[in-house]
């Protein structure tokens, strides 16, 4: 049958989500699959019925395409997607309420308190620490972070991300190391460590910066690499995700690990670390596509 690649979308990562999908539908071509790609933004559902797809594979990011929307309309309409499915999308999209998933768990996440233009910044600071993170609760790579170092620069960051959502968190920041562990069908693929020379995993040294380095294998004993991975696989399950996805954790100065985020429909841009784990496990890249396709469907 015919599979559809949704990619683009009307989210603030509609240019990752062209660039992972773009790379999708030529995996997907290469393997000799039926297989269009369709742009959501152009015709919505509408459009989308109208290609009559078997499956759908979903390489949108952010709002309206990893959020669990997309996920119940397409439940309704009867077509079977790829990834997680209705809870796991939306808690996924919210870095808040995962975090009181996580804490009921008892997994470690780095304290969180949630931000208006009327809050008591003072107690913000005192509470957190600096320097701190402050971030939109519903977003994706990187758009709308600070890491915010004084007090004063506290409003003008929660300001910032305030452009992106109406839901805004600060975060305590955990100084160390940041991992992130990708989880395929059931399997905990090898963890990568990133390093940015200007210290900060943003947008531009996400996708474009040729500076950023991706350690793998990631450095940690295999104990340690092994804990981290059963950490990222609970976590995943803790959230409802299935078929794939990605989480990243940051390792504080005593080798402890935190949680950060979990990511239901991860980037596949040729800079992206889904791919580069499954890499290094063997798996090339038409390859980890077919597996995703195959993966959540029954
Ligand atoms: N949100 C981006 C696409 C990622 O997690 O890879
Ligand atoms: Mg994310």
């Amino acid at each position: 049958g015919r599979v559809v690649v949704l990619y683009g979308g009307n989210s603030a990562e509609r240019e990752v989500s062209l660039r992972s999908g773009a790379a999708v539908l030529a995996a997907l071509e290469r393997s000799g699959v039926d297989v269009i790609g369709y742009d959501p933004a152009d015709g919505g559902l509408v459009g989308l019925e109208a290609l009559a797809p078997d499956r759908v594979f979903i390489a949108l990011h952010g709002r309206g395409g990893e959020d669990g929307t997309l996920q119940g309309a397409l439940e309704l309409l009867g077509i079977p997607y790829t990834g997680s499915g209705v809870l796991a999308s939306a808690l996924g999209m919210d870095k808040q309420r995962t975090k009181l998933v996580w804490q009921a768990l008892g997994l470690p996440t780095p304290e969180s308190l949630m931000l208006d233009a009327d809050a008591d910044w003072d107690d913000i600071v005192a509470r957190l620490g600096l320097p701190l993170i402050v971030k939109p609760v519903h977003e994706g790579s990187t758009l709308g972070i600070s890491i915010v170092d004084s007090r004063e620069a506290l409003r003008a960051a929660y300001h910032e991300a305030a452009r992106f959502d109406a839901r805004v968190m600060a975060e305590r920041f955990i100084r160390g190391e940041e991992y992130t562990v990708s989880l395929l069908g059931g399997r905990v693929l090898p963890a990568i460590r990133v390093e940015v020379p200007s210290g900060f995993y943003d947008y531009e040294a996400k996708y474009n910066s040729n500076d950023t380095r991706y350690h793998l294998p990631c450095g940690l004993d295999t104990a340690q690499e092994a804990a981290l991975g059963a950490l990222c696989r609970q976590a995943f399950e803790a959230v409802g995700g299935e078929g794939w996805g990605r989480v990243d954790v940051m390792r504080d100065g005593d080798g402890r690990f935190w949680l950060i985020e979990v990511n239901t429909a991860p980037g596949m841009t040729d800079h992206s670390l889904v791919p580069q784990a499954a890499a290094h496990a063997g798996i090339d890249f038409d390859t980890l596509v077919l597996r995703i396709l195959t993966a959540t469907l029954e």
